[in-house]
């Protein structure tokens, strides 16, 4: 306790001593010992957004994982620079997809599908990265004519997929992907699954042939934890309960949720409710713990009963964001994410795509 407080003091007083000159963004999942020192919260759509909406700052220090970082730093002004406080802050979803088993999966498609647009100018595949993946990924998508989503607006960027391909390939998360196409009216059995470790990922060329989304083999190791026995058993101990997942739940938990949506989704869907309701969450324990807390109107609780935090989310202890905070008001610049510049202009085309797509 003694120990916090001291860390208290140190980012108060570095806080301080930036001034203006500091902008710190926080995503819903970090702990609230990081989370109470930033400037704006939320979801990985809005931070994204956050990071275009203070261009006087020098700094930019970001309290989420490393691709979100990297999005920022793609956003901000080339003088602005990108810190983020524990450079081990990764995503274990986002490495589940690398630039060249994409790349791999791509050149395979091309063979099979030509390069050719049909008679109504529509590409023979979209590629479509969600935002939880390395800047690599947003640029292969900037150069293909693809696009970046997010969980707040994935039903927005098929559509606007859908306009302008045959099919989509969507990575990394295949139950993003597949809730969301599902929730569109696509049928399950045109949704194939792409194993980058098999020939045409596993897939018999019929059914690329017919896929309308070919969905990568990624998953959420956080959000794959929930199970319809959970939701069952949450119904059983509180009738009239709302159960509230996030999308990268897997489809059978998202098809038995009353309700599914992003970090921010969820946190409107509770503040606008009766007082006196139920919630059984389906998302990261920090951000579910703090819900509950900020609203005792209500009774919420996280629907896995064993803690489950997201271990990277988690890396950011406070320690660092001192430690970082420090070395900027010295003038030292530490853990600086910074993506190379080709790569950072093509994947500023994927974003910016997603940033003008509405719905
Ligand atoms: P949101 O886009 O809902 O903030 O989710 C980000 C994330 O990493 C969820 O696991
Ligand atoms: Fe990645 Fe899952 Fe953590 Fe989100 S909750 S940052 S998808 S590991």
């Amino acid at each position: 306790r003694a120990g916090e407080v001291e860390l208290e003091a140190r980012i108060l007083a570095a806080k301080e001593a930036m001034g203006e000159r500091l902008v710190i963004l926080g995503h819903f999942y970090q702990r609230d010992e990081v989370v109470k020192h930033a400037d704006f919260v939320g979801d990985s759509f809005q931070l994204a957004n956050a990071a275009l909406t203070r261009p006087d700052a020098e700094a930019i220090v970001f309290c989420g994982v490393h691709f979100m970082a990297e999005t920022a730093d793609i956003l901000s002004s080339p003088d602005q620079t990108v810190i983020l406080p524990n450079l081990a802050a990764g995503c274990s979803m986002a490495d589940m997809a690398d630039a060249d088993s994409v790349a791999d999966c791509w050149e395979q498609l091309e063979e099979l599908f030509g390069t050719e647009p049909d008679d109504a100018g529509r590409q023979p595949v979209i590629p479509v990265t969600y935002m939880n993946s390395s800047a690599a990924l947003k640029a292969f998508c900037g150069r293909h004519g693809g696009i970046v989503c997010t969980s707040s607006n994935a039903a927005t960027v098929l559509d606007w997929a859908f306009e302008r391909g045959q099919r989509v390939l969507f990575f990394p998360d295949q139950h993003l992907g597949r809730n969301t196409a599902k929730a569109m009216g696509v049928p399950l059995e045109r949704m194939p699954m792409w194993n980058p470790r098999k020939v045409l990922g596993g897939n018999t060329e019929q059914e690329l042939l017919d896929s309308q989304v070919i969905l990568w083999h990624g998953f959420c190791s956080v959000h794959k934890r929930f199970t319809v026995n959970q939701i069952e058993k949450a119904r059983a101990d509180y009738p009239g309960v709302r159960v509230i997942v996030h999308p990268e739940c897997p489809m059978p938990v998202v098809d038995a949720a009353d309700e599914a949506g992003s970090t921010d989704y969820i946190r409107k869907a509770i503040a606008a409710a009766e007082p006196g309701s139920v919630f059984a969450v389906g998302t990261e324990i920090n951000m579910v713990n703090r819900l509950a807390a900020e609203h005792p109107e209500h009774t919420i609780f996280c629907l896995d009963p064993v803690i489950c935090p997201c271990s990277t989310m988690y890396r950011i202890h406070p320690g660092y964001l001192a430690w970082v905070l420090e070395g900027l008001v010295a003038g030292v610049v530490r853990n600086q994410i910074g993506v190379d510049s080709d790569v950072a202009s093509d994947a500023r085309v994927a974003l910016e795509r997603m940033l003008a797509a509405k719905p």
